[in-house]
Formats: structure tokens, sequence, C-alpha cells
């Protein structure tokens, strides 16, 4: 187990479970917290003991609260802020893995919470978990990728109800819109995780490796490209 400032990394088994890691904050994404998951999330991508990925909140009350709004008051100014969000492509590194990422969420998923687990592949939630972007009301818009991931998975419409009226979902109204993939009892959030890392544990990491490339990639192309992605990476399968 190593332990950072913000997070907890754990690798076990080929599970890595990173859990955010500021409680008494909700778990609200500080620059801390960008810099130690860019390290961590190099680490996974370059680490083959890694073969799944499990990404949780410390607490009973928040998987993550959105961005820590003291450092927002205080931010840098615009130039400054692009130049270090450039640098440290956080989600750009996590959109790139072609590990399988499973998010357990619960409590409150808003802003940077929401959007952290879109970069995850399977979401489960509990029964209490609230989904909500409050960016547009603080005057801002979302910054880790959520305009782009958020209506690829529940469709322009609700992403777009979401963002503009600030509507928060519960946790049923978000599986309806497969925001996430089951809602769970609170008690087997982590179990039902863990049995899914298991399970993808027990295949071939480059045909799991391969799967997710076709999907995720193959979701931003035509059918006809999507079609020749899948015959280049079956191919690699097939190559002695
Ligand atoms: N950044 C920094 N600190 C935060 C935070 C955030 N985004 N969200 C919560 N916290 C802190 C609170 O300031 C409080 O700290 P304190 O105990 O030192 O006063 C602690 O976490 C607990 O939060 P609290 O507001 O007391 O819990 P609550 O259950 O009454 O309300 C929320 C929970 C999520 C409704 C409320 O905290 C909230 O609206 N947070 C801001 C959400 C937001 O706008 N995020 C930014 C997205 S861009």
């Amino acid at each position: 187990m190593s332990s950072f400032e913000t997070i907890i990394y754990e690798k076990e088994d080929g599970t890595a479970r990173i859990t955010l890691n500021r409680p008494q904050a909700l778990n609200a994404y500080n620059i801390g917290m960008r810099d130690e998951l860019y390290e961590i999330l190099g680490a996974i991508r370059d680490d083959p003991e890694v073969a799944v990925v499990i990404l949780r909140g410390a607490g009973e009350k928040a998987f993550c609260a959105g961005a820590d709004l003291t450092e927002f008051l205080s931010a840098p100014p615009p130039v400054a802020a692009r130049r270090a969000r450039f640098a440290r492509d956080v989600w750009g590194l996590f959109l790139s893995i072609n590990k399988p990422f499973i998010a357990a969420l619960h409590g409150y998923v808003l802003g940077s919470g929401i959007e952290m687990s879109l970069c995850c592949d399977i979401r489960l939630c509990s029964e209490d978990a609230r989904f909500g972007l409050p960016e547009p009301a603080l005057g801002i818009i979302p910054a880790a990728g959520g305009s782009q991931t958020l209506p690829r998975v529940i469709g322009r419409a609700a992403a777009l109800e979401m963002l503009l009226s600030g509507r928060w979902l519960t946790a049923a109204e978000a599986h309806k819109l497969k925001l996430v993939n089951r809602v769970v009892p609170r008690e087997k959030l982590l179990p039902e995780a863990e049995k899914i890392a298991d399970k993808i544990k027990s295949h071939d990491p480059l045909a799991v490796g391969l799967s997710k490339q076709a999907v995720t990639r193959g979701l931003d192309m035509t059918l006809s490209e999507g079609l020749a992605l899948e015959r280049r990476l079956a191919a690699r399968l097939a190559a002695p």
C-alpha cells in the first residue's frame, strides 16, 4: 500500500485500488489530488502486474464532491491554469489506459466526481448515491472531460438537462439513464466491484485490453472505421 496525501493506492493479485482520501472535504478534487492521480495512473499504465483497477472514495458521505471550492476561489489566472492543465493532462492519460477501470460510487458524486467516474469503464453505485454537475451554477463549465464523456454515455438531452438546469439524479435515475451499470446496497458496493474485477482478471489480459480499445476507440468512429479497427485488433490477437 502506498500512502499519498490525498489518495490511498493499493495493489494486490492484479487488482489496483485507488481510494480518494480527503473525507473531511468529501474527497473534493484539489491540485494535490490531481498530481497524485497523475502519478498513480502513470504507474498503472506501465505496471504489467495491474490487470484491473477499482476507483472509490473514502468516508461515509461522498465518492467526490467535485473540485475543491477553496482552491477554486483562489485559482491561478486562466493562462497559468491552462498551462498547468496541459502539462498534466490527467484526463487524457486516464482515458488512454487500456486496462479496465471500475468505479464504486457512493454518496455525493458531483462535478469532477462524475467526470472521474466517466473515465472508468464500469460504474456501480450504492442506493445513497446522488449525481450532479454544479459547474454552470458556479459560472464555469466541466474541465475534466464531462461535457464530452457524459453525453456519450447518457445522450445529449439528459446530459444537457443535468448540466444546464443543475438537476441532481438519484441512484435509480442514474441507472435508468445508464449512467451506472447497477445499483446495489451500500454494504455490497465494494464486494460487487471486487467480484467483477475477479472475473475480468480470470480472462486473458491482452484480449481484455484489445476489447476495451475496440469499444472505446470504436465509439468515436463510423461503423465501417470501427469494423476495420476491430479486424486490426483481432489480427494482433491472432498473431503468433
Ligand atoms: N470543496 C471543498 N470543500 C468541500 C467541498 C468542495 N467541493 N464539498 C464539501 N466540502 C467540505 C465542506 O466545506 C465541509 O467542510 P467543513 O466541515 O470544514 O465545514 C465538509 O466538506 C462537509 O461538507 P458539508 O457541506 O458540511 O456537507 P453537507 O452534507 O451539508 O453538504 C454538499 C454536502 C455536497 C451538498 C455540499 O458540501 C456542497 O454543496 N459542496 C459543494 C459541491 C460543489 O459545488 N462542488 C464543485 C463542483 S465544480
